[in-house]
């Protein structure tokens, strides 16, 4: 019989946890220190350890240290708290096998443990000690290496960063960003630097199928299960199984299908329609939304257990216009891209140019305007007149707009970016907030202000 060690300063948790394990059959060890686990440890076998991360003394990160140190054949669970992705990243990077989100079910628990254990039993080498490969890393032979993800930013370096440490964890993932920020590339990444890799990948967008198809897309059906159900068939969740499953728009479920996936996501398990048993799911999901979530929690029409099931892991892509240091390596990229062999550059101002834009259409629209550029040129260099962008661009280089600057008010040089943005996007705010990063709300508030000033000023002449 395996046994458990359990390592949590707070009493109601061991009690708790060895409850659930011994019902499953586990023996267990229960104790309220990383001094009391070292100790634990060193006088007999454990099979796993399960500790929460933050406790009095000796760390949950600092007994992971150790453990690893003095018995690193036995896997190391940590236990977070809700919403510090910081501790789920720092304890996956130190080498723990997994984390588990605080309030987690028994299901969870046990799902995780059982898992750990059989990789273990099934594996002779040290590998699935090994953390998760660094993206360019040596991929086998049957795979194709990771797609490269261009990242220039903080931002984005932090967004990776994350996602290569979560990628050996089951945790659920929620990417937010708006469209053609990169989520799906992310969601492969993910999947692609992680142990998974050798599985299927499942991709399915829930925005695209009524409700109906969607539900026998995902969970399958048997035969006869409605009018039209043919033959069996096995749903994405099958399909995905050890693999990964993206489910893309998540924020477009409906909430009937929403319960479903909580269930999966609870019990790793499924019913396909008309089945008489679920069926065991080990599938790591990814979801996207182009929407905020929180939002819709608030309104009613997302569901909140949900929405906190999928937030464990949460990435947000920034937009680009938040991060135009990347313009410039992300052409490059697209242009080795789609030059295919020819010699092909941009000349200064055509790059001037795409740094200015605004590029509502993120990253999408970038490859997009090198595609068509490169397909409309006739020489070597492609010229800014090349370039098919869908508003004016700004006329100034940033040196040219920063020697004009000087010398002026920081509260002159706001308004007058404030006015030309509004009459580039033709006084559309909701745009104009967008392309200056500000709410809408900052921005009314600012218009309200000049006027202010304007009537003000008026009256004294
Ligand atoms: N950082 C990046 N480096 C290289 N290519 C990128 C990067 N970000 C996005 N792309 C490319 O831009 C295109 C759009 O990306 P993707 O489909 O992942 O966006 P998305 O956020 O899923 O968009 P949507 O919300 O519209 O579905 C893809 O061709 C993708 O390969
Ligand atoms: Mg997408």
């Amino acid at each position: 019989m395996d046994r458990i060690l359990v390592v949590d300063d707070e009493s109601s948790m061991r009690l708790g946890l060895t409850e659930v394990l011994e019902r499953a059959g586990f023996a267990v060890t229960a104790v309220d220190s990383g001094a009391a686990a070292l100790d634990a440890l060193a006088a007999r076998r454990h099979a796993l350890v399960l500790s929460d991360m933050r406790m009095p003394g000796m760390t949950g990160g600092q007994l992971l240290a150790a453990v690893r140190a003095r018995h690193p054949s036995v896997p190391m669970v940590m236990m977070t708290a809700y919403g510090t992705v910081e501790d789920a990243v720092s304890a996956m990077k130190s080498g723990a096998r997994e984390f588990l989100t605080k309030p987690f079910s028994p299901q969870e628990v046990l799902h995780v443990v059982r898992a750990l254990l059989a990789e273990g039993a099934g594996h002779t080498s040290g590998s699935p000690d090994e953390p998760a490969a660094p993206p360019s890393a040596e991929s086998p032979g049957n795979v194709a290496a990771a797609r490269p993800i261009v990242s220039r930013s903080a931002a984005m370096t932090r967004v990776l960063q994350v996602a290569e440490a979560v990628s050996g964890s089951r945790s659920a993932v929620l990417i937010a960003g708006e469209s053609g920020t990169g989520k799906e590339l992310l969601a492969r990444y993910i999947h692609e630097v992680g142990p998974r890799r050798q599985q299927q990948f499942v991709a399915v967008n829930c925005a695209a199928l009524p409700r109906e198809l969607l539900e026998s897309e995902l969970f399958g059906h048997e035969r006869g299960a409605f009018t039209g159900a043919i033959g069996r068939k096995l749903g994405k969740f099958e399909l995905a199984h050890r693999g990964t499953i993206l489910l893309d728009e998540i924020s477009e479920m409906e909430p009937v299908l929403q319960a479903k996936l909580l269930r999966v996501l609870q019990e790793h398990e499924v019913d396909r329609l008309g089945g008489s048993r679920p069926v065991q799911i080990d599938a790591r999901v990814i979801a996207t939304t182009n929407r905020n979530l929180r939002d819709m929690v608030a309104a009613g029409t997302f569901r909140r257990d949900l929405y906190y099931r999928l937030h464990v892991v949460p990435l947000t892509l920034p937009p680009l216009r938040s991060r135009s240091e990347e313009i410039d390596a992300l052409v490059d990229h697209f242009v080795a891209r789609f030059a295919a062999g020819r010699d092909l550059a941009l000349d200064a101002e055509a790059r001037a140019r795409l740094r200015g834009y605004g590029w509502p259409g993120n990253v999408r629209e970038l490859e997009h305007v090198v595609e068509r550029a490169l397909l409309l040129s006739n020489g070597p260099l492609i010229r800014a007149s090349d370039l098919q962008l869908d508003e004016e661009p700004v006329p100034a280089t940033p040196a040219e707009v920063a020697m004009s600057l000087a010398g002026r008010t920081v509260h002159e040089v706001e308004r007058q970016l404030i006015f030309e943005t509004l009459e580039r996007t033709n006084n559309n705010r909701s745009h104009a907030a967008r392309m200056l990063g500000i709410s809408v709300r900052t921005l009314r508030n600012k218009l309200a202000e000049y006027r202010a000033c304007g009537t003000m000023q008026a009256s004294l002449s």
